[in-house]
Formats: structure tokens, sequence, C-alpha cells
């Protein structure tokens, strides 16, 4: 039986947001470092990179339970990097998740740290999951520590900063676009599956079905920041043009921008064909990333 996609994202966004302030509420810290985790933590979000975890236990038959610390940790580094995205230093940013910025109300300093903290803290969910053997927890971190560090999203920002102002290249921005988005998201793709126990051919197929979902993400939100609404995005829009960002739209037009996200879409589609398994919900989720208005 096939579930629908709304009902999946609904109740399994509903399972992540539930999990997540227990990881934070047990931890022997400031009061106020903890407020602010919390604070970026619990402000809402789609939750789309826990949801792919579990996604991918589904898609697979496995018991979701086996995800639920990993997902949460990829949605604590997912955070993190929010937080930091949005200093004065950074896109300087005041609204997020429809509230205002974590260094708005908590001062950049504390909002620099609580990032720090949930960074750091997201490994230990990992390490001491108990439902997990220790090969899967070591093979997940290492997958972990390529999507969100120097070679992955870090380095991304760097290069997306970096790429201010100046008029870069469609493969240049590609390669932003790559590792600051779609590597991260992938790495909730590629955990599900290593979790799930997929064959190593699927795991293959599902990294290259990650990058063309990954990139046709961040084109979706390249598209929003010029067309969205901010009352349902809950960020604000226009913030590429302020920071004379290099996007898909400015390079391509609009429309261009668009197509090329519909053929990122059908790329990562068609891998679908060569798996396993039956993937109707990683299929619905493709239309999801490129239809979505926040
Ligand atoms: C925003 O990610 C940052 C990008 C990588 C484009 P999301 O659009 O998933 O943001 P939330 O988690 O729903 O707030
Ligand atoms: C940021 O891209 C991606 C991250 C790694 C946080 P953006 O700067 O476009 O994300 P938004 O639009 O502020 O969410
Ligand atoms: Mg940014
Ligand atoms: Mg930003
Ligand atoms: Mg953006």
């Amino acid at each position: 039986m096939t579930i629908q996609l709304n009902q999946f994202l609904h109740s399994r966004k509903q399972i992540i947001e539930n999990a997540l302030p227990s990881y934070i509420e047990k931890l022997q810290a400031p009061h106020s470092l903890k407020a602010a985790m919390r604070y970026s933590l619990e402000a809402g979000g789609k939750r789309l990179r826990p949801i792919l975890v579990l996604a991918l236990l589904h898609t697979y038959k496995q018991s979701e339970d086996l995800g639920i610390a990993t997902a949460c940790a990829v949605e604590m580094i997912h955070t993190y990097s929010l937080i930091h995205d949005d200093l004065p230093c950074m896109d300087d940013d005041d609204l997020r998740r429809g509230k205002p910025t974590n260094h708005k109300v908590f001062g950049e300093a504390l909002a620099v740290l609580a990032g720090d903290g949930l960074l750091t803290q997201s490994f230990s969910l990992i390490v001491n999951d108990q439902l997990l053997p220790a090969d899967k927890k070591l093979r997940i971190v290492s997958e972990l520590v390529n999507a969100a560090g120097a070679e992955g999203m870090v380095g991304g920002q760097v290069s997306d900063m970096e790429g201010e102002v100046k008029k870069l290249t469609l493969s240049e921005l590609q390669s932003i676009h790559e590792n600051k988005t779609a590597k991260l998201l992938g790495f909730s793709i590629i955990s599900g599956a290593i979790l799930a126990g997929a064959p190593e051919e699927d795991i293959d197929n599902l990294r290259k079905f990650a990058y063309h979902l990954g990139i046709a993400f961040q084109i979706r939100d390249d598209i929003l920041d010029i067309e969205g609404n901010q009352m349902i995005l809950g960020k604000p829009v226009g913030s590429d043009t302020i920071n004379e960002k290099t996007t898909y739209p400015s390079i391509l037009t609009m429309q261009g921008a668009k197509e090329k996200l519909n053929d990122h879409i059908d790329f990562a589609k068609e891998i679908l064909n060569n798996l396993s398994v039956r993937s109707e919900l990683l299929y619905q989720m493709c239309d999801l990333m490129a239809n979505r208005d926040h």
C-alpha cells in the first residue's frame, strides 16, 4: 500500500519535533546556551532532511526508529548552518522560520556558540545511538563529516561568500550549490540507505539521485528568493539581490532557472528506476522539491 506524501510529511515531522528538544534538555550546559539552541531548533522549518532519513527506511521497509537519532543529528547541523548563514557577517538576515533570527534575540556571540553547540552535539546523537552497530555509526559519521565540513557545506558557504559581487560561471555556481546544499541533503538519503541496509549498488545510485535532488532544491531556493512570499517562506525575500549573489535566475533568467530545475528533477526520477525497490515516496518527494513554495 502506498502512503500519501502529505500524511508521511506531517506524521514524520511530528515525530522529529517530539524527539529534538529531549536531546538539548538533558545537557549539562548554561541555561542561555540551551535556550539559544532550542530557539532555532524549535522555530519550525520543513524538517525535510530528517524526513528524508525516515523516507529511506520506509522505502526499504525497515523500522524508522533506527533513523530517529541520525535524523535529529542532521536537523541540528542544518539548523546550525542557518544560524550562522543569517549572521551580519554572512547573509545578514533578520527573519528565519517566521521568527527573528537567533542573533537578533540572543546576540551574535551566543548565536555563534549556539551553532557550535548544535554542530558538536549532533555527532553525539549518532555515536550514542543504542540501536546502531559500531560499524554503521562509523560509516554514518564519516559521511556526515564529508557532507557538512570543509569539503561539503562549510566549504560551499565559503565559496558562496567569495562569489559575492563577482560573476560566476554556471559550473562554478553548480559546484557551490552541490557543496553548500546538495551534500547535506544527500547525507540524509545516504545515511537512511545505510541504516536500512540497502545494497551498495543502490547506495551508488542514491548518491547520484541526491546530487540532482539537492541542486534542484537550491535552485528552487534561489527562485523563491525572488518570487516567494515572505509570509509563507518565513525568511526575507530579496536577500540574494541585496548581497549581490550569483544565482541560477541571475545567470539563466527566471525561465532558464526553472527549466534547469526541471532537468535535475527529471534526472533524479530516472535514477530511481534503477533501484532494487519501488520508490513512490521518493518520486513524490522530487515533485515536492520542485514545486515547494517554502
Ligand atoms: C534553507 O533550507 C537553506 C538551504 C539550504 C536552501 P530549508 O528550506 O530546508 O529550510 P527549513 O529547514 O525549512 O527552515
Ligand atoms: C544557505 O543558502 C545554505 C546553507 C548552507 C545554510 P542560502 O543563504 O540561500 O539559504 P537561505 O535562503 O538563507 O535559507
Ligand atoms: Mg547564504
Ligand atoms: Mg541565507
Ligand atoms: Mg537562499
